[in-house]
């Protein structure tokens, strides 16, 4: 199992140290067009192998893509993250042509692959890479809400107080600050519903505290966080890679699932080794089907801007 990360920054790196110690995958191959970085990054994660007990085969490329040939899964993360302060859709102007650039590169020698986009505004980096490759919908999958849930389940867990493996937990919708959703009815502890932990009240500031989870550590870190973003990631290669069927909420092209269609939007999937095996139409109540239509107009709006970017 071969799987190439684009963009060896920070969530790159991360993703491929949290592969490498599950060592599910043979080989991962970093790719990032700053010379040399890759290769230290490689070099650099693969001195932590007799440390860490790993037999994943970490190597590090300068841009050259013929070394991503037959990867089985591709992520990418490249482009520029954000800076306190600005949305995650501020970043659309120079990373959707990044995005097409990588993705254009990678299926020049992996034919096959399943891609993970990672890049913001990542719901419509998404949507952008199916418009430019028309590749059937199961191979290409956004990852955000998996981070969102789990920083959700941490903020829920730090307010009971438990571990959060005890919490099950689901964020859906667009990633970005105003369009997730957070699922608090579904939310459980051990199959116990959370309202029996907590307050209506404690629970709206839960969500609201998770919707901005990533611009809370954007300001604090002064960049874009990476531990989380990395092992989410991790998290849906590795049920792809071992055909595990986990269900993660990730961005996924809809045709009429949840009354929406012509968009990428954070949805429960199954993921198989054929990347998204099965959209779950989980039933939403009233509420919760209006605020996901409502985040998914925000999707659009930021979709539509991909018209002015001559790609
Ligand atoms: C975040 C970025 C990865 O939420 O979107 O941290």
């Amino acid at each position: 199992m071969k799987v190439t990360i684009v963009g060896a920054g920070a969530v790159g790196a991360s993703c491929a140290e949290y592969i490498a110690i599950k060592d599910f995958a043979s080989e991962v191959v970093l790719l990032d067009i700053k010379q040399d970085f890759a290769e230290g990054k490689a070099m650099d994660l693969m001195q932590t192998a007799s440390l860490n007990g790993f037999d994943t085969r970490i190597i590090g490329t300068t841009n050259d893509y013929s070394r991503t040939a037959d990867s089985h899964i591709a992520v990418i993360t490249s482009g520029i993250p954000r800076k306190p302060g600005m949305t995650r859709e501020e970043l659309i102007g120079i990373n959707a042509g990044i995005v097409k650039d990588v993705t254009q590169n990678l299926l020049k020698y992996s034919q096959n692959v399943i891609l993970i986009i990672v890049s913001n505004p990542m719901d419509t980096m998404t949507y952008l890479v199916h418009k430019l490759t028309n590749l059937p919908k199961n191979r290409i999958i956004g990852m955000g809400g998996a981070l969102d849930s789990a920083r959700f389940k941490y903020r829920i867990a730090e307010a009971i107080p438990c571990p959060s493996s005890d919490i099950s937990a689901m964020v859906i919708g667009g990633h970005s600050d105003k369009g997730m959703l957070p699922l608090t009815r579904l939310a459980t502890r051990n199959s116990v519903r959370i309202s029996e932990f907590l307050s209506q009240e404690k629970l709206h500031e839960i969500s609201e505290a998770t919707k901005v989870g990533g611009a809370t550590l954007t300001k604090m870190l002064g960049t874009s966080a990476w531990y989380a973003p990395g092992a989410a990631v991790s998290s849906l290669v590795h049920s792809i890679a071992c055909d595990q069927k986990k269900i993660y909420p990730c961005s996924a092209l809809l045709s009429g699932e949840f009354g929406l269609s012509d968009l990428c939007i954070g949805v429960p999937v199954v993921l198989s080794k054929n990347g998204i095996e099965k959209i779950e139409e989980i039933c939403l109540n009233e509420d919760e089907l209006e605020k996901l239509l409502l985040s998914a107009e925000g999707v659009k709006a930021t979709n539509s801007l991909l018209n002015d970017l001559n790609l």
